[in-house]
């Protein structure tokens, strides 16, 4: 990436400017968990994230899911439509776990009725708080119409990952995503990984996903590579 100007540096990623309405998302091979009280760096890790990223992202785009992704560059990185963030991470539960069985005091495993939307407000000093529908409209952090698309995505993604993983014997669990606005269309933005997904094997309900760096319950790279086998990626 020399030459290209740092735009931003995440915990996991890097942007870069390319042009003026594009750039360059660049995987680290950093780790972290907890608000990033937990980090470590762990070889390898930003390009299996980036590998599975731009295959669900291709696979999302294909079946009509507008992404920011425009094409794959390397190995630890793909070339984005440059998008306006939108300071909202968007959570999808189908099973119950992590901050969702805390929260409520809910054991692990139970498969909710019906799919959860919910929200949390993108702000790292403040923890990234859960907001409600109605705080998102009424502080006017996006339009009406746009929360009502996120969702529409959100939920229909949802059908897309959990069919296509149920075929491989993987429960889509929950994950995290957020989405950028540019010309006033949404797009599905970040990444889509183990990293901000839980993927648990069908018959053993073992995590191949971020829980085991959490929980300290294995080696991140094994069950990271072994998603990558079970996909077929
Ligand atoms: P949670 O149960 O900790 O709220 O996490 C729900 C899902 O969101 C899980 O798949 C992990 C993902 N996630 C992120 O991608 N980034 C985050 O900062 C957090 C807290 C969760
Ligand atoms: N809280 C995030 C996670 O556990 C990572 C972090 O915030 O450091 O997925």
């Amino acid at each position: 990436m020399k030459n290209l100007n740092l735009l931003y540096e995440g915990k996991a990623k890097k942007i870069y400017e390319k042009a003026p309405d594009e750039v360059v998302i660049y995987f680290k091979d950093d780790v972290t968990a907890f608000n990033g009280e937990k980090k470590d760096s762990i070889i390898g890790k930003g390009r299996i994230n980036k590998k599975i990223t731009t295959f669900f992202f291709e696979m999302l785009e294909e079946k009509g899911i507008p992404t920011h992704m425009i094409s794959d560059i390397d190995e630890n990185s793909f070339l984005a439509k440059k998008v306006k963030i939108i300071p909202l991470e968007v959570i999808v539960r189908n099973y119950t776990a992590g901050s969702f069985c805390r929260r409520y005091g809910i054991e692990k495993g139970i498969k909710l009725e019906k799919p959860i939307v919910e929200y949390s407000l993108k702000d790292d000093d403040l923890g990234d708080p859960m907001i409600c529908r109605n705080v998102v409209l009424s502080l006017k952090l996006v339009e009406e119409k746009v929360l009502n698309k996120i969702e529409y995505y959100a939920l229909k993604i949802n059908d897309i990952l959990s069919q296509f993983l149920e075929s491989k014997n993987i429960i889509l669990v929950d994950y995290k995503l957020e989405f950028g606005i540019s010309n006033g269309k949404v797009y599905l933005a970040d990444e889509i990984s183990p990293d901000t997904c839980r993927f648990w094997d069908k018959e053993t309900m073992e995590s191949l996903d971020k829980d085991v760096y959490r929980e300290d319950k294995g080696d991140l790279i094994d069950k990271y590579s072994e998603f990558l086998r079970r996909v077929e990626i």
